[in-house]
């Protein structure tokens, strides 16, 4: 009998021991996910969809014309020849620092389209597909400085030119600008 008391106390034993290292683990994983949950949500990717990490700073007006129509200026006036009284003068660049100034200003041309397509300045899918077609003509002309490429540029700032128009067209914009009568 004695012995049969033994055993169960010692199973008793066993159990509360088992039980103590159960209630431990149960700790550690609540702590453990607990932390899990405290680092997740200072990630980034889980920042509640309403809070937006940038902050437009220009309208769609002046994004025109502070951003685009001056970059767009530099590609424009770096290609094709114009008349003056000594005759024919060609615009293209004579020097790498020229070339990098039009592949750099490009790169803005193609960027703004990106930057036209932010919420707050974009008005749909029609928009974002003339946004996009900046893009790539911005990459045309990134390409062409790139190559010091004169007939490549001239015929990257004749597509630029095609987009600006498309869309301005589009959604009846008319600048003020004598610009779009006296470019290519
Ligand atoms: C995705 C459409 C879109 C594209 C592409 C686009 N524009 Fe515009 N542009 C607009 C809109 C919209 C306005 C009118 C903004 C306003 O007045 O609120 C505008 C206005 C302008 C203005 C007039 C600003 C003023 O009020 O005096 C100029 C200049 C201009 N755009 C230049 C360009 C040039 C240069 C390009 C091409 C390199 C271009 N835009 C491409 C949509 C576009």
């Amino acid at each position: 009998m004695a012995s049969l008391w033994e055993g169960i106390g010692h199973i008793e034993a066993r159990c509360a021991m088992i039980r103590l290292v159960a209630r431990r683990w149960v700790i550690i994983i609540a702590l453990s996910s607990l932390w899990v949950a405290c680092v997740g949500d200072s990630a980034p990717s889980s920042l509640p969809a309403e809070v937006k990490p940038y902050r437009s700073v220009a309208d769609v007006q002046e994004t025109m014309l502070w951003i685009l129509e001056p970059a767009t200026d530099v590609i424009w006036d770096s290609a094709g020849a114009v008349i003056t009284a000594e005759g024919e003068k060609d615009l293209s660049p004579t020097t790498d620092a020229g070339w990098e100034n039009v592949r750099s200003h490009a790169a803005v041309v193609a960027e703004s389209g990106n930057l036209l397509m932010l919420p707050g300045r974009s008005r749909g899918p029609a928009w974002d597909a003339y946004a996009q077609a900046l893009i790539i003509a911005g990459e045309v002309a990134m390409a062409a400085a790139d190559a010091k490429d004169a007939d490549a540029l001239f015929d990257a700032g004749g597509q630029l030119y095609g987009v600006c128009r498309a869309c301005h067209t589009q959604f009846h914009i008319t600048p003020k600008q004598p610009w779009e009568e006296a470019r290519p």
